[in-house]
């Protein structure tokens, strides 16, 4: 099962994206994650992206190309993998489907309305990549991971006016990418304006037929 989940900034690809591969065992590829891992281990790159993160903008597609095939050529991405975060712009699309064939894209819906509350309210684990909402997904106990108990953060780019220029990067660079997927006849639209297990039923009903493959 191979597969990519889009939408905007705050949509819920991460909530969603690991559900799905806790359900089917196949990994939770997050370039977001990755680039905040390569930041928080001092790596040259990881300065690099920061320069842009901390800004709403896009890592530029080498790097993020690069890093991404890379996390894919290893071992665990044989059977299937999910795809957070990427591709992002067409390009990243275009080189993306030149080596790797998908079975479908899941395109998160949410109107703009909401992602702001999402997006504030989210606490997220620096350690296993958790997230967490203060009032729709609050952890066990508060301001911990129930996952592996590390003190959960504010993400540096998730204030009002950065999400602003998330937002704006969204619309500009990869909304694009729902035309291009459709040609191709590989979108998914799901409502994601819903509790997070409506959500999740509605993708695995949607999924669920690949696994046989
Ligand atoms: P990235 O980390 O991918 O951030 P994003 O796309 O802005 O998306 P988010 O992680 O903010 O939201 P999400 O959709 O995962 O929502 P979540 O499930 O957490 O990228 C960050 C930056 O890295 C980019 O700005 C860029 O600089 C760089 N980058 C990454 N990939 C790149 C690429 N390919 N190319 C170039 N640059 C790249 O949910 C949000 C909150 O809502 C949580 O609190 C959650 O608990 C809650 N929630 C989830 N679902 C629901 C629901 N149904 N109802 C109510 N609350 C919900
Ligand atoms: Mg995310
Ligand atoms: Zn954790």
């Amino acid at each position: 099962m191979k597969l990519i989940i889009l939408g905007a900034p705050g949509a819920g690809k991460g909530t969603q994206a690991q559900l799905i591969a806790d359900k089917y065992g196949i990994p939770h590829i997050a370039t977001g994650d990755i680039l905040r891992d390569a930041i928080q281990s001092g790596k040259m790159l990881g300065a690099t992206a920061r320069s842009f993160m901390e800004r709403g903008k896009l890592v530029p597609d080498e790097i993020v190309i690069e890093l991404t095939l890379r996390r894919l050529s290893q071992d665990d991405c044989k059977n299937g993998f999910i795809l957070d975060g990427f591709p992002r712009t067409l390009r990243q699309a275009k080189e993306f489907t030149e080596r790797h064939e998908i079975d479908m894209v899941i395109d998160i819906h949410v109107d703009e309305s909401v992602l702001i509350s999402r997006v504030t309210g989210r606490r997220s684990c620096p350690h296993c990549r958790e997230v967490y909402h203060v009032k729709i997904n609050p952890p066990r106990k508060e301001g911990i991971c129930d996952r592996c108990g590390f003190d959960l953060i504010l993400r540096d780019d998730d204030t009002e006016a950065i999400l602003t220029n998330r937002l704006r990067v969204f619309h500009e660079e990869t909304e694009p990418l729902i035309e291009y997927y459709s040609e191709r006849n590989l979108i998914q639209e799901i409502d994601g304006d819903r509790d997070i297990q409506a959500i999740q039923a509605s993708i695995d009903d949607t999924i669920s037929h690949l696994v046989k493959k």
